[in-house]
């Protein structure tokens, strides 16, 4: 039984604004991408690392990774025009006695090793997917045309993050389905998927939720850096790394 975690890393990441792509974005003194590898690599339960890389040039993430020590295995791997695309990719490539994948974005820096571990152990246990999930600090409404339609109730309400854990075979055969569908009935008949689970969640496989972490927030805008900056800074004070 071995536990592999991928870790799609291709974005562009638009919404960060201009300048290399995400992954490789800087955050006190290494990129991203580096952080992001050195959470699932730390944590027990991860064997390998298979990272899918900004397609333009993946040698340079693997000559990037190389410099740094690892405890396991890690791959690099070309990513894909869309996250699906880059997920794809790296599962294909996976070697053949790996039967516990998790999915971990690169712009999720600072996870605890710790959620790796939680979400992991939850597949081992017997769960086919397992997604880490916060409480929702805003309201949520539906709006449109500027016009609130209706109020959510946010008890029953959750964020997702990642890492989220399948059963290898389960996020094959939902990968493998969503590319039917794609090529049966075109773009307009799939909804887009933002995640991995909700791919699975569409071949009615049962997805567990365990409780998710703060540290765990993806880097999305330029706001977001800044708070990964201060909560790096806290944990070297606490002489974490
Ligand atoms: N991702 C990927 N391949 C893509 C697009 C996204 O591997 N073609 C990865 C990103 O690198 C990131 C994760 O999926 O680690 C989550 O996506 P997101 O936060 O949306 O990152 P970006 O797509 O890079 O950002 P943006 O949407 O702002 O451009
Ligand atoms: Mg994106």
């Amino acid at each position: 039984m071995r536990t592999a975690a991928i870790i799609p890393a291709a974005g562009r990441g638009e919404r960060l604004g201009p300048g290399v792509p995400k992954a490789l974005r800087e955050l006190g003194g290494a990129p991203l991408l580096v952080h992001a590898v050195r959470a699932v690599d730390r944590a027990r339960s991860v064997d390998l690392v298979v990272v899918a890389a900004p397609p333009d040039d993946p040698a340079a993430v693997e000559r990037l990774l190389a410099d740094y020590e690892w405890i396991g295995e890690v791959l690099v791997v070309a990513g894909g025009l869309d996250r699906q695309q880059s997920v794809a990719r790296a599962l294909v490539s996976l070697p053949e006695d790996v039967d516990v994948v998790l999915v971990h974005d690169a712009a999720r820096p600072l996870a605890p090793p710790e959620l790796v571990d939680a979400v992991a152990a939850t597949i081992r246990r017997g769960a086919a997917a397992c997604v880490p999930v916060v409480p929702l600090a805003d309201t949520v409404k539906v709006v449109a045309d500027d016009q609130v339609v209706r109020t959510l109730d946010r008890s029953s309400l959750r964020a997702v993050q990642t890492p989220q854990g399948f059963r290898r075979g389960v996020l094959a055969a939902a990968h493998a389905a969503f590319q039917q569908a794609l090529a049966a009935g075109g773009l307009p008949e799939v909804p887009p998927v933002t995640d991995d689970a909700g791919m699975v969640e569409r071949q009615g496989v049962p997805v567990v939720a365990v409780p998710g972490s703060e540290e765990a927030f993806k880097v999305t805008r330029p706001l977001d850096l800044l708070t990964a900056e201060a909560l790096l800074t806290r944990r070297r004070a606490a002489g974490a790394r």
